[in-house]
């Protein structure tokens, strides 16, 4: 095509020097790199749908609290290595007002980021079995989780749920469950990058089976309550964020405060370690630790010897959003709910435009609107569609990279501004009739 809004010429010269052995299945950075190289020597601008970055500005509350932290001294001190007093009390009672958990503040420890939590919630559950040395993950999903897991040096495996969904879950999973090597399974919710959020059936099948066979879930809850089909933002008043921590105790939460709060830049998110899994032996774990504790493991050891805590200011920035949100003071869903906004307006000019979804039901219920969708278009693989794209100014991975068997992408709507609408359209347009 030579009628491609960002001239074949360039894009070419722009591949050819990446090196990458097929665009199409380049990692975020990669695309973004060349999406940039693009956009330069074209002098026009991408659509940018490839980073799941926020693209909402962080609020003032959280921005104060640090400012004051910071007058207060509190730069000169090492942070308490399970987190500041303040913040895992607000933690505590946000759990309690948004997702209907009671837990004690003493169950809520601050890590560099909810990914920081995750690896070193990894990291101990994956080492804490000799018998049990693979981590499962209920794929699509996460691309740096399964580099985390590589990293500490356990093996992984995993699923794309796309056909699995509902009672069919229980046959799936079980089928990996009873091999007995599995010793926690990870899981985004709402997801990423397929934005389908578990129903309570699936929570419950998977609850049910961790328990059966003696397996540690691991809930990552990086878009907290952003599933806007339902007002999950009234403190204290159904309905709650979903969770499978209301079928199991055998549970660990990631909760970030880089969507929800846009605060991605602080890297401040909160780990959550029930009682009985905090105080879990595990024998197998002195081969690393100094305790075979399962949470003093976690804590005093895998956070101490990474981070030795979170920066100070960002706990106290974290806690008066908390307390902001609990105290019906601030609102956080009514403005994330931007995205939502960004994803129904998008995932229309694409359906308009010859585009279907891919993930597209939780249950009987269309998927919600949120800061991703999937889509594909017929007759071309994701990686094909990814290649394909840049020539049309439009930027986004491909579903392959997130350990998902579909074919198509995935598009993040935070980077894309409303009034960029019309351009993503008539470049839509253009693509269909050259397409079809
Ligand atoms: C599923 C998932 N988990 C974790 C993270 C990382 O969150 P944080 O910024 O709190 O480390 C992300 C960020 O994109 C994510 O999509």
């Amino acid at each position: 095509m030579d009628n491609t809004p960002f001239p074949k010429e360039i894009v070419d010269k722009f591949i050819k020097e990446s090196n990458l052995p097929n665009v199409g299945t380049a990692s975020i950075r990669e695309l973004r790199k060349l999406s940039t190289q693009i956009e330069e020597a074209a002098g026009k601008k991408f659509i940018r749908m490839e980073m799941g970055i926020p693209g909402l500005p962080a609020p003032e509350i959280g921005i104060k609290a640090e400012v004051q932290a910071l007058k207060n001294g509190v730069a000169s001190l090492y942070p308490a290595i399970e987190g500041i007093p303040e913040l895992r009390k607000e933690a505590a009672r946000f759990v309690k007002n948004f997702m209907d958990i009671d837990l004690s503040p003493e169950s809520f420890f601050a890590t560099v980021g909810s990914m920081h939590g995750a690896f070193s919630a990894l990291m101990v559950a994956g080492r804490m079995d000799k018998t049990r040395d693979t981590v499962l993950f209920i794929d699509p999903g996460f691309p740096v989780h399964k580099q985390l897991v590589k990293m500490i040096g356990v093996k992984y495996t995993g699923f794309d749920v796309y056909n699995h969904r509902g009672d069919a879950l229980k046959v799936k999973l079980e089928s990996y469950l009873k091999k007995g090597n599995i010793s926690c399974v990870l899981y985004s919710n709402p997801n990423n990058p397929s934005w389908i959020c578990f129903t309570e059936l699936e929570l419950k099948i998977i609850a049910e089976l961790a328990d059966a066979y003696n397996v540690l879930v691991m809930e990552d809850l990086a878009y907290f309550a952003m599933d806007f089909r339902k007002d999950l933002g009234t403190p204290g008043k159904p309905p709650f964020q979903a969770t499978v921590a209301r079928y199991t105790d055998n549970y660990i939460l990631f909760i970030s405060s880089s969507k929800a709060f846009s605060y991605a830049g602080q890297r401040v998110g909160i780990l959550v370690i029930p009682p009985n899994i905090y105080t879990m032996e595990k024998p197998d774990l002195t081969r690393y630790y100094s305790s075979a504790v399962f949470g003093h493991s976690v804590i005093f050891n895998t956070l101490y010897a990474t981070t030795a805590g979170v920066s100070h200011s960002a706990q106290h920035g974290l806690a008066a959003l908390l307390k902001a949100a609990n105290d019906g003071e601030y609102h956080f869903l009514e403005i994330v709910g931007e995205y939502g906004n960004r994803a129904r307006i998008m995932k229309k000019l694409f359906q308009e435009n010859g585009f279907l979804l891919v993930y597209d039901k939780d249950g009987d219920d269309p998927i919600a609107d949120g800061f991703y969708f999937t889509i594909r278009y017929p007759g071309l693989s994701g990686a094909q569609l990814v290649q394909e794209f840049l020539y049309y100014g439009i930027s986004a991975i491909a579903l392959s990279t997130t350990g998902s068997d579909q074919e198509g992408i995935r598009a993040c709507v935070s980077f894309v501004l409303p009034e960029q609408f019309n351009e993503l359209e008539k470049r839509l347009k253009l693509f269909h009739c050259n397409h079809q």
